[in-house]
């Protein structure tokens, strides 16, 4: 039996889950010299939802998803993962406590094949001396994992995981990056505009692979310019204007033209 502490519900606004957030950023500052990054920040990202972060070029979305994912450390401000303070140093910390990121400009190996660049990084050794001494990696278990992580995450694009990325199209590489960041049971999954470079079938294959992430229970937070996109696909929307969060909506409390008005600053929320 759960007890209802009465103080802890008061004044919560309906749109926010009642629930402790996965990851949240609490008054993030970034200055770059003399330009403002990031002003103090908020940011809350609940359980299986996706969060989708807009603003326009410059307004701080790839600096605050770099914070939250090691690869910026913040002047000031704090980041807590699961209710704990996190302090990441680099982008290999973030990674290690469950948060997997694939950046805008795509980190994938061209000429290794799709079992190796989702493997990259957490190469299998073999079992015994030839992995320990001779680090001898255990292709053919990497592949049989690559195959079945693709199936649970009803990639269909990518049938043979031997052949070497370089070979596929864009949609197939960022599938490849994306199931990187959603194998290997991540807690947290970051997407910096990942159909930005998209055809719309391929667009529309990636956009598939956030919602089974977030159905497998598995929170995204998808930076994306791209309205029909955020509204197809988004819980809650975090709106970033010049450095700081102008607004956090949803798809049904505001229309897309609304939220390019906050976004440029011609409306408040
Ligand atoms: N490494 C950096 N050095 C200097 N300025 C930076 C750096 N990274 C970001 N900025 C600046 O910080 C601001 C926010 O940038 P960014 O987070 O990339 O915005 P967005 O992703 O929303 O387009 C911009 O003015 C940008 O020029
Ligand atoms: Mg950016």
């Amino acid at each position: 039996m759960t007890t209802i502490d009465d103080t802890s519900t008061a004044g919560t606004p309906a749109v926010v889950p009642d629930a402790t957030p996965v990851l949240q950023a609490r008054g993030l500052v970034k200055t770059f010299g003399r330009v403002v990054g990031l002003d103090g920040v908020d940011l809350d990202l609940y359980p299986g939802e996706v969060l989708a972060i807009i603003g326009d070029n410059g307004a701080g979305k790839s600096t605050l998803v770099k914070c939250l994912t090691g690869a910026e450390t913040p002047d000031q401000g704090e980041i807590l993962l699961d209710g704990n303070k996190v302090h990441f140093k680099r982008p290999q910390d973030a990674r290690a406590a469950g948060i997997e990121t694939v950046y805008q400009t795509l980190a994938v190996s061209p000429s290794l094949d799709i079992a190796s660049n989702l493997f990259l990084g957490r190469e299998v050794r073999r079992p015994g001396f030839l992995g320990t001494v001779l680090r001898l990696t255990d292709r053919a278990g990497m592949r049989e994992s690559a195959r079945r992580e693709l199936r649970e995450l009803g990639i269909s694009t990518l049938q043979d995981v031997t052949v070497p990325v370089e070979n596929l199209s864009g949609g197939q590489r960022q599938a490849v990056a994306v199931a990187r960041a959603a194998a290997f049971g991540s807690k947290v999954v970051v997407l910096d505009e990942p159909t930005a470079a998209l055809g719309v079938r391929e667009s529309g294959q990636v956009l598939e692979l956030v919602r089974t992430l977030r159905d497998k229970g598995v929170p995204v937070i998808i930076i994306s310019h791209n309205m029909p996109h955020v509204f197809e696909i988004a819980d809650r929307i975090h709106v970033q204007r010049l450095g700081r969060c102008a607004a956090t909506i949803t798809p049904q409390s505001h229309t897309m033209t609304e939220a390019v008005a906050i976004m440029t600053g011609a409306a408040q929320a």
